[in-house]
C-alpha cells in the first residue's frame, strides 16, 4: 500500500507554510539573519517535539517563525515544501499562511506574500503542481487586528483564494470574527476555518452558519453531535483532517483511536492532510500511511480520500474532473513509479 499511496495523485488542502520549517532550514535562516536560537544543534531542535496540546505546539511554532524575515526566506520555505509535495505526487496544494505572525514583528505584509507567491508560481511553471493561497487570521488576536490584516491584503487579492482561521481555538469561537469574514466575502474571497480540533462541535456550527465556510479544517469533534454529522453529510462539507497532527497534539491517544475511517463510513467528505509536517512526523503520504496501518483502510477508501481531496479543493469544475479522472485511471492500473530522477507524463517523480 505504501507504493500505491506514493503513486496516487492527491491534493493537500490543510498545510501551514510556517509549519513546514524543518530544523535544517531553521538553522540556515537563523545564521543568514543573525537570529539566536535556543538550540545547540539541528539534532537538538529535532528533539523538541513533545507537545501536550495545541498551545504547547503553537509556542514552539511561533518562536521558530521569527527566523523568517526577508522575501527570500519566505520563498525558500515555500519552495522546500513544494519540492517535497511534488515528490509525494501532490498534484494540487492550497497553502495557509499566517501574516500576523510576521507583521506583528515588523515584517511587511508585502514581503511575506511576495516571497510565498513567487515560489507558488515557480511550482506551477516547473513542477506541474497547481496551487492556491489561504490567508489565516490568528483567532487568539483581536477581531480588529484581523480586520487590519484583511485591509493589508486588499492590494494582493489576485494572489489569495480564501481566508481562514487558525491558532488557539478554545475560548476564541468563530463568532468573534463575523464582521471580518463578512468583509472577506464581500471582497470576493472564499472562507474556511479551523473548528472542532480542540474546540466543541458548537464551533463547527458557528463556522458554517456565521462564517459561511466552504470547508472545515480538522472538524474531528463533529462526531460528538449527530445532528451536525447529518448537516455535514447532507451538504458534503469537506473536512480537512490531519491524522498525525491529531496524535502529536493529543486530540486522540493513538492512531487506532483516530475517527477518519468512521467519518468515511458515515459518508462525510473527509480528506487527509499534514497540517505542520515539520513538527508532526510526516508529510501527506506519511499521514495516509499512518491511517492505513492503524485503521486498516481499504484501497477503495484510500482512493476515496484522494478523490475527496480534489472534490474539496477550490479548483474549477473542469480542473477537478481532470484530476479525479487521473485518480480513477491510477486506481484501475497503478502505474509503476518512474526511475529515480525521471518525471513521467503526469509530472510524477520518484520520491524517497
Ligand atoms: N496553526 C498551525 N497549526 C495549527 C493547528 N493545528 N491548529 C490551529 N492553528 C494552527
Ligand atoms: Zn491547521
Amino acid at each position: 500500500m505504501r507504493d500505491f499511496i506514493q503513486g496516487l495523485p492527491k491534493a493537500e488542502l490543510h498545510l501551514h507554510i510556517e509549519g513546514t520549517l524543518e530544523p535544517e532550514l531553521l538553522f540556515k535562516l537563523a545564521e543568514r539573519n543573525k537570529v539566536t536560537l535556543p538550540y545547540k544543534s539541528v539534532e537538538d531542535a529535532h528533539k523538541a517535539y513533545n507537545f501536550k496540546d495545541l498551545q504547547s505546539f503553537l509556542n514552539v511554532y511561533y518562536a521558530r517563525s521569527q527566523v523568517l524575515l526577508t522575501e527570500q526566506d519566505f520563498y525558500d520555505l515555500t519552495w522546500a515544501y513544494l519540492q517535497r509535495a511534488h515528490k509525494q505526487n501532490v498534484r494540487h496544494t492550497e497553502i495557509f499562511f499566517d501574516p500576523q505572525t510576521h507583521t506583528e514583528r515588523g515584517v511587511p505584509f508585502e514581503t511575506v506574500i511576495t516571497g510565498i507567491s513567487s515560489a507558488l508560481k515557480e511550482a506551477e511553471r516547473t513542477l506541474n503542481l497547481s496551487t492556491g493561497l489561504i490567508l489565516c487570521f490568528l483567532r487568539d488576536l483581536s477581531a480588529e487586528s484581523a480586520m487590519k490584516t484583511l485591509e493589508q491584503a486588499v492590494p494582493y487579492l489576485d494572489l489569495i483564494q480564501s481566508v481562514g482561521l487558525d491558532s488557539a481555538e478554545v475560548g476564541n469561537p468563530p463568532s468573534k470574527f463575523v464582521s471580518v469574514f463578512d468583509k472577506a466575502r464581500a471582497v470576493g474571497l472564499l472562507t474556511v476555518a479551523h473548528a472542532g480540533e480542540e474546540g466543541p462541535p458548537q464551533y463547527i456550527w458557528e463556522a458554517l452558519d456565521l462564517l459561511k465556510v466552504s470547508r472545515i479544517d480538522h472538524g474531528v469533534r463533529c462526531l460528538e453531535d449527530e445532528v451536525l454529522v447529518e448537516r455535514l453529510k447532507r451538504d458534503q462539507v469537506p473536512l480537512t483532517v490531519c491524522p498525525l497532527s491529531n496524535i502529536k497534539l493529543c486530540v486522540f491517544e493513538s492512531m487506532k483511536q483516530h475517527p477518519i475511517k468512521k467519518m468515511l463510513e458515515k459518508g462525510l467528505c473527509a480528506t487527509v492532510n499534514s497540517d505542520d509536517p515539520a513538527y508532526f512526523g510526516g508529510y501527506v503520504n506519511e499521514n495516509y500511511e499512518g491511517v492505513v496501518q492503524a485503521l486498516g483502510l481499504t484501497q477503495d477508501q484510500v482512493v476515496q480520500l484522494a478523490k475527496n481531496s480534489f472534490v474539496a479543493s477550490f479548483l474549477s469544475k473542469d480542473q477537478k474532473a481532470k484530476y479525479i479522472k487521473e485518480v480513477e485511471e491510477y486506481a484501475k492500473a497503478p502505474s509503476p513509479l518512474p526511475s529515480v530522477g525521471e518525471v513521467d507524463p503526469q509530472g510524477r517523480v520518484r520520491g524517497r
